[in-house]
């Protein structure tokens, strides 16, 4: 029979059962997407009233066969629920995603949340059970992203080239660099620079909507990843009035190997400048001097971001894996507590 409870974080047992689940399921993916289950719990258990997790573990028999996870972000995005399943590859095809689902989805509606969405991903071109999955429980494809990845070991040789094909057209421009701690004087360009991030990608047909941040926003996310043993690295672009016209930035987990880049943005009003390109080169070359362990940087783009996609072949990115975000609409549930 199976049973699915919830799983409280500070039950480490139940939680490296639950770990473990999701790493059988994700051990074919050519990317490495989860830190060690010590840097996940680290992560998990910093406070946060921002976003909360909810997880759930599929039993068989007493066996922990499935597992699932609810993410609500609490301070914008309430209309939202972000799901995940996973369940233990031998055990697959018997029903206990669909269950893990049907509970993911009723803690969902019961704390109001109308928007369903999760992401499935697959070898390119070769879409599999993720995919089959969630069209078979009526999730619509709403976006499309190919993860992708540069092994900085192979690559760097493209880096002086072009750093000066940008530099040549960024004239007007002065690139800064740091871990932690954003410096005061870019701190509330750099919060309307996040502001503006979910205004400025392709979304496709995803409901995310923007969210409003400012200088005690950016300041809390810092603390909360000193306290996640998370490094961060972060380039911008200054514009000649001392604004910010651009930013990329990484992070690091403890223990890992591997950057994952968290976002890029230039403004409108600077485009054409090569600034996406001069700030991923620096990106890159501070991560080599600051992080030497980790030698390949993962990133994700829309399909249809050509401009993105064109800088990061640039700089030597092969595609992984196609991402499709996919998403169900519910009827909020009257009453439901945000
Ligand atoms: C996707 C996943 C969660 C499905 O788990 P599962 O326990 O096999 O799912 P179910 O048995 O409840 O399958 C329900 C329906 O989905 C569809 N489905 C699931 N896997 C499928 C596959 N490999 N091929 C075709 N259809 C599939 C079928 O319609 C299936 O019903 P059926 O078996 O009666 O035909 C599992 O394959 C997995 O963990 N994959 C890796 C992580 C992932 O992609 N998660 C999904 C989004 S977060």
């Amino acid at each position: 029979m199976i049973e699915v409870r919830p799983v409280a974080t500070v039950d480490t047992e139940a939680m490296r059962a639950w770990y473990d689940v999701v790493l059988a399921a994700e051990a074919g993916r050519p990317l490495p997407a989860w830190p060690s289950f010590e840097t996940a719990m680290r992560v998990w258990s910093v406070e946060r009233d921002d976003l909360q997790d909810r997880f759930l573990v599929a039993e068989l028999d007493g066996v922990p066969v499935g597992a699932g996870r609810l993410t609500l972000h609490l301070r914008d995005n309430t209309h939202l629920a972000v799901l995940k399943v996973f369940v233990d590859p031998p055990r697959r095809r018997g029903g206990v995603g669909t269950a893990l689902l049907a509970a993911l989805e009723e803690l969902a509606a019961a704390h109001g949340r109308g928007t369903l969405l999760t992401e499935v991903t697959h070898p390119p071109g070769q879409p599999g059970a993720g995919a089959a999955f969630a069209a078979a429980r009526g999730y619509a494809v709403a976006g499309r992203e190919v993860l992708k990845a540069a092994d900085l070991t192979t690559t760097a040789d493209r880096w002086p080239g072009l750093a000066e094909r940008a530099a040549a057209r960024s004239e007007d421009y002065r690139l800064v660099w740091w871990t932690d701690t954003t410096p005061e004087e870019h701190l509330d360009s750099l919060a309307h620079l996040f502001s503006r991030f979910l205004d400025e990608i392709p979304l496709g047909d995803v409901d995310v909507r923007p969210q409003a941040w400012d200088a005690d926003r950016v300041r809390e996310g810092e603390e909360r990843r000193r306290r996640s043993g998370i490094r961060p690295l972060t380039v911008a672009a200054v514009a000649p009035d001392g604004s910010l016209a651009g930013y990329t930035t990484l992070v690091v987990h403890a223990g890992d190997t591997h950057a994952g880049i968290e976002s890029t943005l230039v403004l409108p009003e600077h485009r054409g400048h090569s600034l996406g390109l001069a700030m991923k080169v620096l990106l890159h070359q501070q991560l080599v001097d600051l992080v030497p362990e980790a030698t390949l940087v993962v990133t994700g783009n829309a399909g249809v971001n050509r401009w993105m996609n064109a800088v990061n072949a640039d700089l030597g990115y092969r595609d992984l894996e196609e991402c499709l975000e996919v998403q169900k609409l519910l009827d909020p549930t009257p009453g439901g507590t945000p």
